[in-house]
């Protein structure tokens, strides 16, 4: 017996729900619900019906693996794991505007150069995407281009061709004639558009990288649930005090998460951001209230600034403004201080953000957050060129960071002086290097309090 399921889902955040609702309780936004088709639930007594699956033994297993696109653009080919692996389905978004088209254009544009790439510009005309090309200097690429929309005539020529690499600048304006919901940008449409492609690109080895749109509360417009079907999610995101576009990895099966890569807009094109530390660390005050720390976002070690500031408070409950790290772990960390080194933080408003529009979730950054706290809090800067390098126990202990010789070594090229660390962190010798062993130690820094 086949059992029936009717539900509503949120085409901003994929909430679902048994009946039609007016406001999202995921992500509050209003009309968004859309019904979704019954799904047919297979029992196991109809499964019987059917052929089993075929199984293979490791060595029957044919490991002929193409190797991977790489594009030479570093920060792309980092970010992807390494160079796209062949036949996996990964999706791009970010906001309107953000240079998702101008970014996939140039790296098709390096990969065509040794493999067959097709571009599919479902959004644009060929006039504009030619005009963008020429702006780019890529007049002459080997890409193939076409404004095709239908997913069935895409999945055709990829099934016909069988090329190396098929860009779909965007997915949302794509349609397809044959789904069970009529109406093209629909989340059926959305779902069963990407089902056929990675059908489709697992079948030929062709590797399919498509650009989706965001919504205003940031989610992947409908594709919350594409998230879950397809290889790679890569987030463009802009970061407002230098211009610089972030290329984020947050979903990855063929390579790392968390990856960063940097690049800047420029006249012709986005250019990569290769020395972002030298540049980072230019921005470093080292004034009362700084820090430096170090958190290694996917394999790279980005040296940051934490900045926090302590005020009291005016009125009845403290505020805490935290941006750049996990709010409830600035809020322990102050604890820590506060209850044994007698410090009234939670008398203090405090405000704490990170540089670099990174979002800091490593523990080694803790020390780093304790210090700056102190700094602002007693109004003394930290010695200048030093980073700070440590975990944090809820008994006081300061403890010697993972990776924190990479991270050292890291810094010490960029001319980082002193490292501010646990007792017995193993650290390049050439540099001084302050030992703490617990939060006691910490006043030490602080002499003139
Ligand atoms: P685009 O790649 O079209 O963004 P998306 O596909 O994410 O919507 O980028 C559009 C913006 O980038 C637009 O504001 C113009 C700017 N731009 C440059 O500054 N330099 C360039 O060389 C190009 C191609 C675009
Ligand atoms: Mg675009």
């Amino acid at each position: 017996m086949q059992k029936q399921k009717v539900a509503y889902v949120c085409g901003d955040c994929a909430y679902e729900s048994s009946k039609w609702l007016g406001c999202c309780p995921g992500c509050s936004a209003w009309n968004t619900f859309e019904e979704q088709q019954p799904s047919v639930v297979i029992t196991a007594k109809s499964a019987k019906r059917m052929p089993p699956a075929q199984l293979f033994a490791t060595d029957a297993i044919s490991d002929t693996e193409k190797s991977r696109l790489i594009s030479g653009v570093s920060e792309w080919d980092r970010v992807v794991g390494g160079g796209i692996l062949p036949g996996s389905f990964l999706i791009l978004t970010g906001d309107p505007g953000i240079g998702k088209s101008t970014l996939l254009l140039q790296v098709a544009d390096k990969i065509a150069a040794s493999a067959r790439v097709f571009y599919f510009s479902s959004e644009e005309s060929l006039a504009q995407v030619k005009g963008r090309a020429v702006r780019l200097g890529l007049a002459s690429s080997k890409i193939l281009f076409s404004e095709e929309r239908s997913v069935e005539r895409i999945i055709a020529s990829i099934e016909a061709e069988k090329p190396d690499l098929v860009v779909i600048d965007s997915i949302q304006s794509c349609f397809l004639a044959a789904s069970s919901d009529a109406t093209p940008g629909s989340i059926t449409q959305l779902r069963e558009a990407a089902f056929a492609l990675m059908e489709s690109a697992k079948s030929t080895s062709t590797s399919i990288l498509i650009t989706g749109h965001i919504t205003k509360v940031g989610t992947m417009a409908g594709p919350k649930l594409l998230e879950h079907m397809v290889d790679g999610v890569f987030y463009l995101q802009g970061e407002e005090y230098w211009q610089t576009r972030i290329l984020r990895s947050v979903k990855n099966r063929f390579g790392t998460i968390n990856e960063v890569g940097f690049f800047q807009m420029e006249e012709h094109g986005l250019a990569e951001v290769t020395d972002i530390n030298r540049r980072l660390l230019e921005e470093a005050t080292f004034a009362p209230g700084s820090t430096l720390i170090c958190s290694t976002e996917g394999t790279r070690p980005l040296l940051l600034e934490a900045q926090a500031l302590c005020i009291e408070s005016k009125f009845g409950s403290p505020q805490r403004v935290i941006t750049g790290t996990d709010h409830k772990r600035v809020v322990l960390i102050a604890a820590i201080l506060e209850k044994y080194l007698h410090i009234k933080l939670s008398c203090q408003d405090i405000f704490f953000k990170v540089s670099g529009g990174v979002f800091v979730r490593e523990s080694s950054c803790d020390l780093g957050i304790a210090l700056a706290l102190l700094s602002s809090y007693f109004q003394v800067p930290l010695p200048t060129k030093s980073l700070a390098l440590g975990e944090l126990s809820l008994t006081g202990h300061i403890k010697p960071a993972t990776r924190a010789s990479a991270m050292a070594k890291e810094a010490i090229k960029f001319g980082i002086t002193t490292i501010l660390t646990a007792e017995g962190a193993s650290l390049p010798s050439s540099k001084q290097i302050i030992q703490l062993k617990s939060v006691y130690d910490l006043l030490r820094l602080f002499p003139e309090k």
